[in-house]
């Protein structure tokens, strides 16, 4: 009777933890893998003794180092530049030479539409190693952009102090069907930070801070960002795995920055989401 009782009560757990990876209270489907999976990593998971789990798993992940360090790194780690590089094109647009190409700044986040103010995008990531929002002036992450580079379309941004993953860029998301982002489909990318990705890639496969904090890999691109240097505006261009180039979302959903294809197919699986734009602001 009593072991009856009792597993009755181990099979309801275990069916309302089954239930709670699938859909949320309010019948929409989370976005990130369930907590348990930090748990699962061997990194401690206590609160407030520690560094956030990101910080000590990017320690033991060095990975080769296939992409040389661009100027922004070098000027990080006290390194002298790189030797001027033959563009890609002969005559880099809007770049006089001689001025500095490299700019540092925060990203300021607000919602498309209508200016609301969401803050600026965090130097400490959450748990699953995905950029947050911040309103508190010291904890504003620093980007740095090359604007040669920028000039000639999508570019890398680098995270000032991201060692390992250096670049902020897009993780294809745990409940997202494909690394596709497309009109008529909910797929979605975290934001978080990573290693490069070729320019005009679609995802491919190396370190990021996702992966670090669950131990799942997930496809990645950092050449996204297309910088506007007049109005500041950094905007994602997510690159399909048949090469074409999506309308490209950034979303806040359910307290998360993801990037969305198709904003009403989104909304519809995963919730209520506020649309944003990302600008730079120079220091
Ligand atoms: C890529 O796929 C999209 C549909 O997802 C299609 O509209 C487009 O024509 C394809 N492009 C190429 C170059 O095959």
């Amino acid at each position: 009777m009593m072991l009856a009782k009792l597993l009755i009560v181990v099979a309801g757990c275990l069916c309302a933890v089954v239930a709670s990876a699938v859909v949320q209270r309010d019948g929409f489907r989370p976005l990130n893998p369930p907590v348990n999976i930090l748990d699962s990593r061997d990194t401690p998971s206590y609160k407030s003794l520690n560094p956030p789990l990101n910080i000590l798993d990017s320690r033991d992940a060095p990975s080769p180092t296939l992409v040389r360090k661009t100027n922004a790194e070098r000027l990080i780690a006290g390194l002298p530049l790189n030797p001027p590089r033959r563009s890609r094109t002969a005559h880099p647009r809007g770049v006089p030479s001689g001025v500095p190409t490299l700019t540092q700044g925060y990203i300021k986040v607000t919602e498309a539409g209508t200016g609301k103010d969401y803050g600026f995008l965090n130097k400490d990531l959450n748990n699953f190693g995905e950029f947050q929002t911040t309103s508190d002036p010291g904890q504003r992450a620093i980007f740095s952009i090359n604007l040669a580079d920028a000039a000639q379309g999508q570019t890398n941004i680098a995270v000032n102090g991201a060692s390992a993953r250096p670049y902020i860029g897009g993780i294809v998301g745990f409940s997202s069907a494909l690394s596709d982002l497309k009109s008529g489909f909910a797929t979605y990318s975290y934001i978080g930070q990573t290693e490069a990705s070729p320019l005009n890639s679609p995802p491919v496969m190396v370190g990021n801070t996702f992966s670090d904090a669950t131990g799942l890999a997930k496809g990645v691109e950092s050449a996204i960002w297309v910088y506007d240097a007049g109005s500041g505006t950094i905007t994602p261009q997510w690159v399909n795995n048949n090469l074409s180039l999506p309308a490209t979302y950034i979303g806040l959903s359910q307290g998360l920055l993801i990037l969305s294809g198709d904003k009403y197919s989104f909304s519809t699986v995963f919730g209520p989401t506020t649309w944003l734009t990302f600008t730079f602001i120079p220091i």
